[in-house]
């Protein structure tokens, strides 16, 4: 797999961070901030090559809600699906860079990095970005709901990255036992990182709706506001006793509430994910 730019995931999230100072300071599903958003990371993905839909989410949403943004890359097997995907949405405290522009730059990054290097692909790659997770998960939940049941049959694992670059965090996967999350755990332990299971995120995040419909789950996350144990600080460094994220929710999340180590260690493992379930050829397997 390829290693992904860290100075491309940081350029996104710029990006994103100057959407939000010129929108009130925020990202909220509701506003022109959320709009621009998904916008910017339309505009990359079609630049790249995808074909990119809007998806209004036009029940369970907030009023007034941005659409979902989905683009799926057109080669591979299309009944053998892997979706990855990080809602795009902020709350109105702040600009939400770690939540979620981490995740979102991450993504958008290894969807550009996959449209640039064209390999030959066995299975098929979807990238979702979700509307109005911060009011309950709901673009994400419209998304699979709505979606006929032959087509929910062909995803095989959906990957959720929501809040990937906490300044204290740690390194957490979503069913870090299952079948889904072995590529993604794989990819950790070869850096040494001793990953642990999500509790903290567990029913949390976009990933549940699709857990909801019986759908492989599994993703990276760093951690919100439970605190950093001290078996945790002794692995991972950091402050014990300490939030994983100590802006969550609140205005100071901003460019400097980035760990850009983390980061670049999630959109890694994201693309090693990548090409183990979808990259190569023959049929099958993964
Ligand atoms: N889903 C939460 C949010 O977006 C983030 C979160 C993830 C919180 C995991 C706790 C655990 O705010
Ligand atoms: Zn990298
Ligand atoms: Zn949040
Ligand atoms: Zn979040």
């Amino acid at each position: 797999a390829p290693d992904i730019s860290l100075t491309a995931v940081r350029a996104h999230l710029d990006e994103l961070s100057a959407i939000a100072a010129r929108n009130g300071g925020n990202r909220r599903s509701t506003t022109q901030g959320y709009r621009d958003s998904v916008a910017y990371v339309k505009g990359k993905l079609q630049a790249a090559g995808y074909t990119v839909t809007e998806q209004p989410c036009t029940s369970g949403c907030t009023s007034g809600a941005g659409p979902n943004l989905i683009a799926e890359w057109p080669k591979g097997d299309a009944n053998s699906v892997y979706m990855f995907g990080a809602h795009l949405d902020g709350v109105s405290a702040g600009p939400g860079m770690n939540d979620n522009g981490s995740g979102s730059a991450a993504l958008l990054e290894n969807a550009l990095t996959l449209a640039r290097e064209n390999p030959d692909m066995r299975n098929r790659v979807r990238f979702a970005w979700w509307t109005d997770e911060e009011q309950g998960l709901n673009g994400s939940y419209f998304y699979v709901r709505t979606l006929p049941s032959a087509e929910r049959a062909r995803i095989k694992a959906y990957y959720n990255f929501d809040m990937v670059a906490s300044l204290n965090g740690g390194y957490f996967i979503n069913h870090i036992t299952s079948a889904a999350a072995a590529p993604m755990k794989a990819y950790w332990d070869s850096l040494g990182l001793r990953p642990e299971e999500n509790t903290e995120g567990a029913g949390r995040s976009d990933d549940y709706s699709f857990e909801r419909y019986s759908i492989p789950t599994s993703g990276y996350a760093m951690g919100a506001s439970a605190r950093k144990t001290s078996a945790q600080a002794s692995k991972w460094g950091g402050t014990s006793g300490s939030a994983y994220d100590p802006c969550y929710h609140r205005a100071c999340d901003t460019l400097t509430n980035i760990n850009t180590t983390g980061l670049d260690r999630a959109a890694d493992g994201i693309a090693y994910t990548l090409w183990q379930q979808a990259v190569g050829t023959g049929g099958g397997g993964g």
